[in-house]
């Protein structure tokens, strides 16, 4: 059996050599240490070996497969053998990396598009106001002038962290940016300020929709407020077509179309003509809603709305990103995609 062994192991050892490529050397594997391969067909020999051998000739044929199988790991790793045999390159982890400055991560569009409207509405005058994400029923439905029993209350469309039924002010995730509007004209008058007020509030809104294509649980909205005297219908159409043609072109058209909000009066849907679809002719994309401050908004913070007018608009920021890159499903903005990230 020790002759057979050496036999297997030398002629092994030299047929080895001349595998030239993945076929062959499987071939061999398959030959000398596969389950029906050389070393097995010499096992049955064992069985003769005198009881005071064994031990040595079990150690020599361990010693032989050992060797064979070595082999074949170094064949295996050298160029030219294919993945079948040996899946992939060797990896040294602690190599240090390469770094490739063509994928260089960058900012997500969400943030990047927030920060294009906030510049646009700069030029047109508009300062930047911020507002809690936590806030409370006071600034999100009562102050905006939305009564105890409005459907948009309702506990089902809202992300509610107090219990309505309970709570004096029920602290809420804020369904709209229009909070912002109130915390900045309290704040104006808490500083013994007075209009004109002018700012644009971008930020996060929540709403328990069920996600699909156009919906998500949470997305961005940025609130638009100009208070002053004299404020009209025209001054909030001109700037929204000053904005339209600003961040989509020249040519972009704008559409007003009325609506109900109980925040203004009166109100109006804002459209523009988008393609969403990059191949696809341009539609009448709904971007969000605007109009005349309520009187009883302005009341309701302390102005006097004999004295002061004011407009109002909020559009949905990833409305507005889906337009412009033309990107068809608001899903694709959260699910980090590095392909989508790094096309749009
Ligand atoms: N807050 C409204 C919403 O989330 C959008 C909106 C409509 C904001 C009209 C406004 C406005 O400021 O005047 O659906």
């Amino acid at each position: 059996m020790l002759k057979a062994l050496n036999n297997v192991e030398t002629e092994g050892l030299r047929a080895i050599t001349d595998a030239k490529d993945a076929e062959a050397l499987e071939a061999w594997r398959i030959a000398y240490i596969g389950p029906k391969g050389k070393i097995r067909a010499v096992m049955p020999m064992m069985k003769d070996v005198p009881a005071d051998q064994k031990a040595a000739v079990g150690k020599r044929l361990n010693e032989v497969k050992s060797s064979l199988e070595a082999a074949f790991e170094a064949m295996g790793s050298k160029p030219g053998a294919s993945a079948s045999v040996n899946p992939g390159p060797m990896l040294d982890m602690t190599e240090p990396g390469v770094i490739d400055s063509k994928v260089l991560g960058r900012r997500h569009i969400i943030p990047r598009v927030r920060d294009e409207l906030v510049e646009i509405f700069a030029r047109l005058g508009f300062e930047v106001a911020q507002g809690p994400e936590l806030e409370d029923d006071e600034h999100n439905f009562v102050k905006l002038n939305i009564p105890p029993a409005h459907p948009a209350r309702d506990p089902i469309d809202n992300f509610y962290v107090d219990d309505p039924a309970e709570a004096d002010k029920p602290r809420m995730l804020r369904s709209q940016t229009s909070t912002v509007q109130i915390r900045t004209m309290e704040r104006m008058l808490a500083e013994g300020g007075t209009p004109p007020v002018k700012i644009v509030s971008p930020g996060r809104v929540y709403r328990p929709d069920t996600v699909d294509a156009t919906h998500s649980f949470m997305f961005h909205q940025i609130e638009g407020l100009y208070i002053d005297r004299g404020v009209s219908m025209s001054d909030l159409k001109s700037t929204l077509l000053q904005f339209a043609h600003a961040y989509f072109g020249e040519d972009a058209e704008i559409r007003l179309r009325p609506s109900f909000f109980p925040f203004t009066e009166p109100s109006a849907e804002f459209d523009m003509m988008i393609a969403l679809k990059p191949d696809e002719p341009a539609q009448w994309v709904e971007l969000g809603g605007c109009g005349m401050v309520d009187p009883n908004v302005l009341s309701a913070c302390g102005l006097d709305p004999e004295e002061w007018t004011g407009f109002a608009f909020g559009f949905g920021i990833e409305r507005i990103a889906m337009g412009k890159y033309g990107i068809p499903d608001i899903r694709m903005l959260y699910e980090n995609d590095v392909r989508f990230l790094q096309r749009v």
